[in-house]
């Protein structure tokens, strides 16, 4: 019997994951069905509980539902409710399980992104200097990954910095990388600093802006990573002009968290690099 997977989120028409999902699936021989659906802004839960009363075996969350799936989890978890230990960070998530009626939740953002750098783009997270952008959901479903791989310095970054010290007090930390080790910043004070990895987690690039990093933040050999996908962004520009020696948008993290997901539900890791050039061949960044 085909197994039922779905990405939930508001909107939702946009979606590459069904697509990713069928190129696994077709790939690893899997009978899975994966479809997009989009939930009313006040109908998340619900929809959710549907799935898993439809028979559903899992399903993705997107904007703006990944803080609410959090809450679900939690809600349920005296009765149902497990957490996955991936990233350690479960207050935003984007990935459920529903089994023997419970569901269980967990984030598969940053380990996508940690493998995107590492595996596609041959960087390392080790031992760099990382100024993470950003302190809302897409931050949040990152951060304890790519602290997992022991940076040398962390700096977090934000347009109102009362939000990054607000997101601060949120992060647990890693045996890896403690949690007082962690920096916030506002984007002015970032003046005289250089980084080996930029990562844009803010909202920012959808609506054509960037955040007002100084012109000097790329240290030589530069990533510059721009989570969203799909668009040349403003950062990006900005990173090519400015001495980063890498630009990447989001696609690979896209397709590395579809992944970890895929592997998680079928206990199958999928090829993702094929899927990966596929996508960008219709995709292309320019
Ligand atoms: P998401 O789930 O995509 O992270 P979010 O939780 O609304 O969305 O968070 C948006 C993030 O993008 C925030 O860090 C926000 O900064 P503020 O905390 O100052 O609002 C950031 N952001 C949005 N537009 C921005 C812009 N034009 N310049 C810089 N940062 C921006």
């Amino acid at each position: 019997m085909t197994d039922k997977y779905a990405v939930i989120g508001n909107p939702i028409a946009h979606s590459k994951s069904p697509l990713i999902h069928q190129m696994f699936a077709a790939q690893t021989g899997q009978d899975i069905s994966y479809e997009a659906i989009l939930a009313p802004l006040d109908g998340f839960a619900a929809t959710v509980e549907r799935l898993r009363d439809q028979g559903y075996k899992g399903c993705n969350v997107t904007v703006p539902f990944k803080f609410e799936a959090c809450r679900i989890v939690n809600d349920v978890t005296s009765k149902v409710i497990d957490v996955f230990d991936l990233g350690e960070n479960a207050d935003a998530i984007n990935t459920l399980v529903f089994r023997n009626n419970k569901i269980i939740g967990g984030n598969t953002d940053g380990v996508g992104l940690v493998r995107d750098i590492t595996q596609n783009l041959n960087s390392n997270v080790a031992g760099k200097r990382v100024l993470l952008m950003g302190a809302g959901g897409a931050a949040c479903g990152v951060v304890h990954p790519l602290l997992d791989q022991r940076p040398q310095e962390f700096v977090i970054a934000n347009r109102t910095l009362e939000n990054a010290i607000k997101f601060k007090q949120t992060i647990r930390g890693t045996a890896q990388f403690p949690v007082r080790s962690v920096s916030v910043s506002s984007y002015p004070n970032l003046s005289g600093k250089q980084f080996d990895i930029v990562i844009n987690a803010t909202s920012a690039s959808l609506m054509d802006e960037m955040p007002n990093i100084p012109k000097t933040i790329f240290a030589p050999g530069a990533l510059a990573y721009d989570m969203m996908y799909g668009r040349d962004t403003p950062f990006m520009k900005f990173a090519r002009e400015h001495g980063a020696a890498i630009v990447s948008d989001g696609l690979g993290m896209l397709v590395e968290q579809a992944a970890e997901s895929f592997y998680i539900w079928r206990g199958v890791r999928p090829d993702t690099a094929s899927v990966l050039k596929k996508l960008r061949a219709e995709l292309p960044i320019a």
